[in-house]
C-alpha cells in the first residue's frame, strides 16, 4: 500500500508572522483528516522553526525546499540535513525546476543532494518536469527519463517520493490531465522498477482538480505551490476524497 503524500511548497513566501496566521487557520481543518495520507509543508528555512513548534502533536508535517550534501563547511547560502533534522524536518525537495532554471542545478547535484538526504533520514521528493517546448518537440518522455536516471541513481525507493511536475503546469493555471500525469507517473514507475515508489503530480494543483487527480492509480500524492498559500484552499486538498 502506498500512502500519498500531500505536500505545500511556499517557495519564498511566509514570514513568520504570517506562517503563524496560516497554521492558526490550517490546523483545525486538518483535526478529522484520515491517517491515511501525509501532510506535509515546506516553508522556507526563517518559518521551520516556528511551524516545527506549532505542528507538534499535529498531523502536519514538515520539509525544507533545499537539502546540501555536505554535514556543514563553507557553502553559503545552503543548508544541511542536521540542521534541518534539529528542527524535526523530515522531507526535503531537491531538483524543482526553479533551482534547475535559476540555478542550473544539474541532474548530478540532485542525485547528491537526494542521497545526502536518505542518508541522514531525510526523505527526499525529487522533481523532475519536461518544458513546454520539450513537450511540443515530442521529447517529454526522454528528458523525464534523463531526468529520473541521473537524478535518482542509487536511491532507495523506499524513502523517496518522486514529484512528476510538467514545467509549463507550474505557476500557470494550466494543470495537467489527470489521464496524462497519471500515464508518465506510470513511465516512472516503469523505469525505477519500484511498485512501492511514492509518485505525486505538480502543477497547478488546485481544489477543484484534486479528487480527480487522487482518484488515479499511479499518483500517490500532490505537490502544490500557490494554491498551499491560502489555508483554506491546502485545507481542501488534504481533505481530498477520492470516493
Ligand atoms: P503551483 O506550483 O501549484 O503553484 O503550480 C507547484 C510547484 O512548483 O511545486
Amino acid at each position: 500500500m502506498r500512502k500519498p503524500v500531500i505536500a505545500g511548497n511556499w517557495k519564498m513566501h511566509m514570514t513568520c508572522a504570517q506562517a503563524r496566521d496560516w497554521m492558526a487557520a490550517f490546523l483545525p481543518l486538518i483535526s478529522d483528516t484520515p491517517d491515511d495520507r501525509h501532510l506535509v509543508v515546506a516553508p522556507p528555512f526563517t518559518a521551520i522553526s516556528t511551524l516545527s513548534d506549532l505542528s507538534r502533536g499535529s498531523k502536519l508535517e514538515l520539509s525544507s525546499q533545499n537539502v546540501h550534501w555536505e554535514g556543514e563547511g563553507a557553502f553559503t547560502g545552503e543548508i544541511s540535513p542536521s540542521m534541518l533534522q534539529e528542527h524535526g524536518v523530515t522531507y526535503a525537495i531537491v531538483g524543482h525546476s526553479e533551482p534547475r532554471k535559476y540555478f542550473s542545478e544539474s541532474d548530478e547535484q540532485i542525485n547528491h543532494r537526494a542521497r545526502s538526504a536518505q542518508s541522514h533520514g531525510l526523505i527526499p521528493i525529487v522533481c523532475v518536469g519536461e518544458s513546454d517546448e520539450q513537450r511540443t518537440r515530442g521529447e517529454a518522455e526522454r528528458v523525464i527519463r534523463r531526468q529520473v536516471e541521473q537524478g535518482l541513481e542509487g536511491l532507495d525507493p523506499a524513502t523517496l517520493v518522486v514529484a512528476y511536475e510538467p514545467i509549463w503546469a507550474i505557476g500557470t493555471g494550466k494543470t495537467c490531465e489527470a489521464s496524462e500525469a497519471n500515464r508518465i507517473c506510470g513511465l516512472i514507475r516503469s523505469w525505477v522498477g519500484s511498485p512501492d515508489l511514492i509518485i505525486q503530480y505538480g502543477g497547478s494543483v488546485k481544489p477543484a482538480n484534486i479528487d480527480q487527480l487522487m482518484a488515479m492509480s499511479d499518483i500517490d500524492g500532490v505537490l502544490v505551490g500557490g494554491a498551499s498559500l491560502d489555508p483554506e484552499s491546502f485545507g481542501r486538498i488534504a481533505n481530498y476524497q477520492t470516493t
